[in-house]
């Protein structure tokens, strides 16, 4: 079952990852179009010139160059799995060098000093290891008063108590790592270390989703199995969540 956007929706919705279409395939993608994901998070954020943000599991740093080429930040761009060396060179060929860094982390063991960030994004990465009781307040603790969380990560339309039969060919169990956009919030407000939080789901995420898959596709990078799945589920379970939030100040 398909859930359908139009690419000129798409188009409309963000302006900025689509100046960018001649590149989306320059890298081989980590996941659903992180540039969509990361537009999305930068309209419900405050992104100013100047400041130093984290961009926890960046991946191959795409959305470190976008955030430091739209919102003139800089960017710390940390990553377990892809090296900081090859971030460098994308980096470099970005003209970015001095604004954005690319650094090796383990998100259990940040190397950074507290209050040093304005913002921390983490895009299609922080459910691998934001979901622990305790990690909230261990990394709003790097956050200025006043800093900035935001997330999107792949989530649920609502929490599964059971998992629904349509999915059962599919589903992982690091699947279970997704989430809804009202558990983000109560995970969060519950930490006490993050004020005023907001969390919903990516209009037309799994429209979108989908879309990225064709598109994956057609430039030879698609991933069947996930496609599959999301075809299955076609809008009812799975969707991307976002959250934002505030150190309190
Ligand atoms: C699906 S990829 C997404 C990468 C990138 N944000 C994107 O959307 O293209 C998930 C990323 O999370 C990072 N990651 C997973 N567990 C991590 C951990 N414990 N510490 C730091 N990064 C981690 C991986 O290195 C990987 O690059």
């Amino acid at each position: 079952m398909t859930v359908a956007i139009t690419d000129d929706e798409i188009a409309r919705r963000y302006p900025r990852t689509e100046a960018r279409r001649a590149h989306w395939f320059d890298e081989r993608p980590m996941g659903p179009h992180v540039l969509w994901l990361a537009e999305h998070l930068a309209g419900g954020m405050s992104l100013k010139p100047g400041m130093r943000v984290l961009d926890l599991g960046c991946g191959r740093a795409t959305s470190s160059i976008f955030f430091a080429e739209e919102f003139g930040v800089q960017v710390w761009a940390a990553d377990l799995w892809i090296k900081p060396t090859e971030n460098l060179r994308r980096i470099g060929a970005a003209g970015l060098g001095e604004r954005v860094y690319p650094i090796s982390v383990e998100a259990h063991a940040l190397p950074f000093a507290e209050g040093f960030f304005d913002a921390i994004v983490s895009l299609d990465a922080y459910h691998y290891f934001g979901t622990n009781d305790l990690y909230t307040a261990e990394i709003a603790r790097l956050l200025k008063p006043g800093g900035q969380l935001g997330i999107v990560v792949p989530g649920l339309t609502r929490e599964l108590d059971e998992l629904p039969a349509h999915l059962e060919p599919y589903w992982e169990p690091a699947f279970w790592s997704f989430h809804s956009p009202e558990w983000w919030r109560r995970h969060w407000d519950r930490s006490g270390a993050i004020g005023s939080v907001t969390a919903g789901l990516l209009p037309d995420g799994a429209a979108l989703w989908q879309r990225w898959l064709e598109l994956s596709a057609e430039a030879g990078v698609g991933n069947e199995p996930e496609r599959a799945m999301l075809a299955a589920d076609g809008g009812r379970s799975l969707a991307f969540t976002w959250a934002v939030g505030t150190v309190p100040g």
